[in-house]
């Protein structure tokens, strides 16, 4: 993995609250991480800490190479953060928006221009392009807060809950131009509360808890360390009695429940074992029309791995 992330040994601490401690991790390029924790966790802070916004009381950021203490300018051109909040300034419409920032970063003559108007196109802006800034719908606002972050075309987008508020469709369209982002190469840290929305597009997920690392990796790798016993549900087209009764004399296999023809059950083996189960079952002349895992999913992992203690 090519580092295009690394938080090393991070803590910052507000009085006696220890928003952060000792929290290190790393995120490569083209990947998309999850932080998810309870409120009062600490990810705000170590994402404002990741786009040069505030500095910490020990440990160090590296964005692509360049230290957040050290080369700060150098982790701004890196980076496009998207605060939790969205704060438009008034009197300017979508587009004078969208070319304060572009200025800001230093583009130029036709670049600017061209930059603005494929980025408002590829954020769904343009109709809205002369609408004031201020008067955007929350979704609409969220899209033009994206739009801003994208300007200088950044290696990592740190994102901190884009998707609150949002209603289902903006969602799934917001959702859309991140798979698209992520797609282009970007690295994305994105933090949210609505898990199922992050299992889809995530690929590895970090759990924070008073500012402590709980655990990272990859969500199935974690779904597998959570969960050693894995649900597996099996339906046949009849016999569901036989089926039953096979269930029970198989090793790894324990709780079997029966509901019409679908039977569910625990099984403490890996995908060969399942393989060699299911072809006993046809063997033994059950007619199975299903067989599968049911997936533990991110709530699943996040109510098992925090306590609910919250800062
Ligand atoms: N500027 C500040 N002054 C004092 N305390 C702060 C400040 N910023 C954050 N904190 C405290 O640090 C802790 C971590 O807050 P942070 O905002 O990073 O959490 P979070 O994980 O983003 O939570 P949420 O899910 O609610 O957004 C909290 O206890 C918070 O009250
Ligand atoms: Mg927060």
């Amino acid at each position: 993995m090519s580092t295009l992330l690394h938080v090393r040994d991070l803590s910052r601490s507000y009085g006696k609250v220890k928003a952060v401690g000792n929290l290190s991790f790393e995120m490569g390029k083209g990947q998309v991480t999850g932080f998810v924790g309870p409120n009062g966790a600490g990810k705000t802070t170590t994402m404002r800490i990741i786009a040069t916004l505030d500095i910490p009381d020990d440990g160090d950021v590296f964005v692509d190479g360049k230290s957040v203490l050290v080369d700060p300018r150098a982790v701004r051109m890196r980076i496009g953060y998207m605060s939790d909040q969205f704060h438009p300034y008034p009197n300017l419409d979508v587009l004078q928006y969208l070319d304060f920032f572009a200025r800001a970063y230093g583009l130029r003559g036709r670049n600017r221009l061209h930059t603005i108007r494929s980025v408002a196109a590829f954020c769904g802006l343009l109709e809205f392009a002369d609408r004031p800034a201020t008067g955007l719908s929350k979704g609409m606002g969220q899209r033009l807060h994206l739009a801003k972050t994208l300007l200088h075309d950044p290696l990592l987008l740190v994102l901190d809950e884009p998707a609150s508020g949002l209603d289902p469709r903006a969602r799934i369209e917001f959702r859309a131009l991140l798979k698209e982002l992520a797609a282009a190469g970007k690295g994305i840290l994105i933090s949210s509360h609505i898990l199922p929305e992050l299992g889809e597009t995530c690929d590895s997920v970090i759990v924070l808890e008073k500012g402590r690392r709980i655990i990272a990796g990859s969500i199935a790798e974690i779904a597998r360390s959570v969960q050693k016993d894995q649900a597996v549900s099996m339906r046949v087209l009849e016999r569901a009695d036989q089926a039953e009764r096979f269930l029970l004399t198989q090793p790894l296999v324990d709780q079997v429940v029966v509901e019409g023809e679908l039977l569910r059950f625990q099984f403490a083996g890996d995908d060969a074992g399942l393989a060699a189960l299911l072809q006993r079952a046809v063997a033994g002349g059950l007619p199975v029309v299903e067989l599968s895992r049911s997936a533990t999913n991110l709530e699943d992992i996040f109510l098992h791995t925090t306590k609910g203690n919250l800062q």
